[in-house]
């Protein structure tokens, strides 16, 4: 078994530099404000939560909303799925093209390689309260994952794409780190000899996964990946665009992700299925949800009008493992409630909503979901942010003003 000090690897970084991210792969972004500040002001409206706006060029991800489309590079989320693995799909994800055998066996050397964290940083997880929220946890360690990472402030686009590696694979790291230690358990040390996704649930639960746990984080992993300019993934271009360092790119993201309207979902989503308790429970509830206007979490999607791609892959899942531990309980509650919020509001669920009673059958903590979410969307945010800065223009959209027309300042005695 490994120790979670990191070896010095030139290796990896000459890899790295052998490799260069290719410039087909960098698309170019333009800052899409076709519109000008004199037109935008001209306009005198604001397009509420930039809905609808195209901030972006990527080559990366195309979602369509209508159609139920989710493409990565150009590969549909389903062939993905079925036929790839979470260490190809990130290769994919970063490079722009599926890797050849001794491609993938090289990046995944340098994955591996990069799977231990910074004595410190672990340090400074088991000093944190017992009841420090997960994300917070995760988001403090990645920023000070930064400042022992000698190449953090080397902006070159192979330093940038080492430091996705390097995210990618500390992340479930830290992930596993934080569950174990709030659960009042030493952490694991992650181990050499396993896939990304049975090392991290090995991480977690002390225990090599079975093949079909294994497959099933990969899949959790690949699912998540990526998904176009989401409210994190934006968070993290318009940080690098400042040219600051991926670190603060990123940590920024972990703070976006963690909001109930995004990746915070699927925690609330555990939360509402233990409290509805029972199938026979669903409809009353709903009604009183309806009643008071509320939200029903892991319903509804700012793209996606028809059902999201993700989530038919999750709810089968669910399924088979809610069949294998011989408990469908949660996943019963899921399907009464998916069909009763769709009569109610017409809004179908989203990728966070059966995902919340998988992971439950996976054995992770509630608290724990938006975490594991982020081990995976690690990916989608390093690879916007090389994109981003492939072709980079500061993003500073402008605002319309609705404040008071210019008036006398009165001094404090006259007011
Ligand atoms: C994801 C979400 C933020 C998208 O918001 P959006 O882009 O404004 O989506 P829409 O334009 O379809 O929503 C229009 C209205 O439909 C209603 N609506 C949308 N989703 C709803 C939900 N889950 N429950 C109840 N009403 C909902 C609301 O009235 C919303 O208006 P509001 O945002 O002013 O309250 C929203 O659907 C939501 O809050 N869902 C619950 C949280 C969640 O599951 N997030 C994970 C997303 S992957």
């Amino acid at each position: 078994m490994s120790s979670f000090c990191r070896a010095a690897s030139p290796h990896a970084y000459q890899y790295l530099v052998a490799l260069r991210v290719r410039p087909s792969m960098t698309a170019a972004v333009t800052a899409s404000t076709s519109a000008s500040d004199k037109e935008a002001s001209a306009d005198k409206t604001a397009a509420r939560g930039l809905k609808g706006i195209i901030a972006a060029d990527t080559k990366i991800c195309d979602v369509d909303g209508d159609l139920g489309k989710l493409i990565y590079r150009g590969y549909n989320i389903h062939d993905l799925a079925k036929n790839s693995s979470f260490e190809e799909t990130a290769y994919l994800l970063f490079k722009g093209e599926l890797p050849s055998s001794s491609e993938l066996a090289e990046f995944n050397k340098v994955l591996v390689h990069h799977r231990e964290i910074e004595p410190p940083v672990l340090a400074f997880l088991k000093t944190l309260p017992k009841t420090t929220p997960p994300m917070t946890a995760l988001r403090s360690a990645v920023s000070m994952s930064g400042v022992y990472d000698p190449i953090a402030e080397d902006d070159s686009p192979e330093a940038n794409f080492e430091k996705s590696i390097r995210l990618t694979a500390e992340m479930t790291t830290i992930v596993a780190a934080i569950q174990r230690i709030q659960a009042g358990l030493e952490p694991i040390a992650p181990r050499q000899d396993l896939s990304h996704a049975a090392n991290f649930m090995y991480m977690l639960n002390d225990k090599v996964p079975s093949k079909d746990a294994e497959k099933a984080m990969d899949l959790i992993l690949i699912l998540h990946a990526e998904h176009a300019l989401n409210a994190s993934t934006f968070a993290a271009r318009v940080i690098a665009a400042t040219l600051s360092d991926i670190y603060s790119a990123v940590t920024g993201a972990i703070g976006a992700l963690k909001g109930p309207l995004h990746g915070g979902a699927n925690t609330e989503v555990l939360k509402t299925l233990i409290e509805v308790g029972d199938v026979k429970n669903v409809v009353p509830w709903v009604e009183a949800v309806r009643a008071k206007k509320g939200k029903f979490m892991g319903f509804g999607h700012a793209v996606y009008k028809v059902e999201d791609p993700r989530a038919i892959h999750l709810k089968d899942l669910s399924r088979r493992l809610g069949l294998e531990t011989g408990d469908t309980k949660l996943y019963d509650i899921s399907i009464a409630m998916e069909q009763a919020v769709i009569s109610s509001i017409h809004k179908n669920c989203n990728v966070d909503f059966y995902s919340a009673s998988l992971q439950h059958y996976m054995g992770i903590p509630g608290d724990m979901f938006t975490c594991v979410f982020a081990a995976s969307r690690i990916v989608g945010w390093c690879a916007h942010i090389l994109e981003q800065l492939s072709d980079n223009k500061i993003i500073r959209p402008s605002s319309n003003y609705i404040g008071p027309a210019e008036r006398p300042y009165l001094a404090v005695d006259k007011r």
